[in-house]
């Protein structure tokens, strides 16, 4: 009798213990998607879940001596710009979330493709023409010296560009695999939708690669330094070919790469993944091939891949080269940690499937070997650190959990909205919300912020960009961590 209480009481436990960390992956995966209505610009639709913001932007492209329809699409993060590049890269991890793990999503699958669909929508305008790509709407410093809503902008809304003359291999190659990437997503939905994206997504590469050179040459005092290509455009061009060649099946792109790997520098900085980084991302994405038993030819990029996890686990031993804070947070140099947390915990999840499709683990050299439920579990630490699971008992998710942001560098979220306050507030009268200790007025459900510091201290603070702003590119590889862990929360 004695011993069955025992044993009841150590199961309740271990039942109470394992429910404290367990989480609403759906409810977050929930308000992941619908982070991105907050960041619309342009023409809000009548279905706008979120009801604070309103349209802004309407003359983007017309207003600036150019002439053709610039609007929608995202602004980046907490500012008003729209920013080409990054926007480009969140199209592509937004729709790599819902091809590797669409199937996952539930009902908020079609929230996912609409989010896509408000970014690709805009790629289409910004890629009409032959061998140009509008690269940016807003000019940053006059933007970033106003704490403005986007519905009261009346800061430049300058419209930066690439063409022949003035290249840029790395913009163009990334807003080609996000519109090859889309393609995939709408294939079986929109099949003639898809097929103008698969179209453009060949003709912007074309641009890309017959006509070489970094946008940040000639746009330096426009992108930088926000969206300065720091990396070279090498990067993109092999990310594009392996976004075409996964979304067209043509053999040319597949040559591309083969004939390309060592030019292009395949091995290079492997365990770097970002807006202006793809190395990990093409290695991940390209072994997908090799594991399936596709296509051997590709096997450079599997040895990367491998090298690639073996760099970030804490079982890769001497390869080891990733620092973690105390708490257990991936933690990168430079700003907004977070955006390296959901994109290099995205490439060990999408890894994992891989390599447990195929049977295989990760060799490290000597004896170490890392097993792709190890990966899985690094990246569902991670996530679970980004809901709450970490030192502060924090989420850094915006209106998820008990404890969260509650002062996020957002000019739209911290400003009162224009139904509550429709008087017009201008460029510096905004200064005195950005100041204010007070808790932002428009929750922006779903953002995840910058993060903490790298000893798992965070200011919740304005000022503090660094930790308290949000960007879409942190979001869009946790929407299909999210949707993974709903389905497989063990
Ligand atoms: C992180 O922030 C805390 C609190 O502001 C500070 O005490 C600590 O020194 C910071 N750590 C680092 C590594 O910057």
């Amino acid at each position: 009798m004695a011993t069955l209480v025992l044993l009841l009481l150590l199961l309740l436990v271990v039942v109470s213990h394992s429910s404290s960390t367990t989480h609403d992956y759906h409810n977050a995966l929930h308000k992941s998607i619908l982070f991105f209505e907050g960041q619309r610009s342009g023409k809000l639709p009548q279905d706008q879940r979120l009801k604070w913001r309103r349209d802004s932007a309407l003359q983007d492209g017309f207003n600036a001596g150019v002439g053709v329809d610039l609007t929608g699409g995202y602004y980046d993060a907490g500012d008003n710009v729209k920013f080409g590049f990054p926007m480009a890269f969140t199209t592509t991890m937004l729709s790599w979330s819902i091809i590797d793990f669409g199937k996952n999503m539930g009902a908020e699958l079609s929230n996912a493709v609409n989010a896509v669909k408000w970014a690709t929508d805009y790629l289409l305008k910004v890629t009409a023409v032959k061998d140009v790509v509008y690269v940016q709407v807003g000019d940053a410093l006059s933007d970033h010296n106003c704490w403005e809503r986007p519905e009261d902008m009346d800061t430049l809304r300058t419209v930066y560009k690439v063409d022949r003359v003035n290249p840029g291999s790395d913009v163009a190659g990334e807003t080609a695999s996000a519109l090859a990437a889309a393609s995939i997503v709408f294939r079986s939905r929109d099949p003639g939708y898809s097929r103008l994206l698969l179209d453009r997504a060949v003709m912007v590469f074309q641009f890309a690669d017959n006509y070489r050179g970094a946008y940040s040459s000639s746009l330096r005092s426009a992108v930088c330094p926000f969206y300065c290509d720091f990396n070279g455009y090498k990067d993109e061009l092999l990310w594009g070919a392996a976004w075409l060649h996964k979304a067209s099946r043509r053999r040319e792109y597949r040559e591309y790469i083969a004939k390309n790997e060592e030019v292009l520098g395949a091995g290079d900085t492997i365990n770097e993944f970002g807006w202006d980084n793809k190395h990990a991302g093409i290695n991940v994405l390209l072994s997908k091939e090799v594991l399936m038993g596709k296509d051997d030819s590709l096997k450079l990029f599997k040895q990367n891949a491998d090298r690639f996890i073996c760099s970030i686990m804490p079982q890769g031993g001497s390869h080891s080269q990733i620092q973690y804070s105390p708490g257990g947070l991936i933690f990168k140099a430079g700003p907004s940690n977070m955006q390296h947390v959901t994109s290099l915990s995205f490439l060990l999840l999408a890894y994992s499937n891989y390599l447990s499709h195929a049977n295989k683990a990760v060799a490290c050299g000597g004896e170490r070997s890392v097993s792709s439920s190890q990966l899985k579990y690094l990246a569902k630490r991670q996530v679970d650190y980004i809901l709450g699971d970490n030192p502060l008992k924090m989420s850094y998710m915006v209106g998820y959990g008990a404890k969260y942001p509650l002062r996020v560098h957002h000019r739209a979220s911290s400003l009162p909205s224009v139904g509550v306050h429709p008087a017009r507030i201008g460029c510096k009268a905004g200064s005195r919300y950005y100041l204010s200790p007070n808790s932002n007025p428009n929750l922006l459900i779903g953002a995840v912020v910058g993060g903490p510091n790298s000893s798992d201290a965070f200011p919740d603070s304005r000022p503090f960009f660094q930790e308290s702003e949000p960007t879409t590119y942190i979001n869009a590889p946790l929407v299909g961590l999210l949707a993974y862990f709903w389905a497989h929360p063990n």
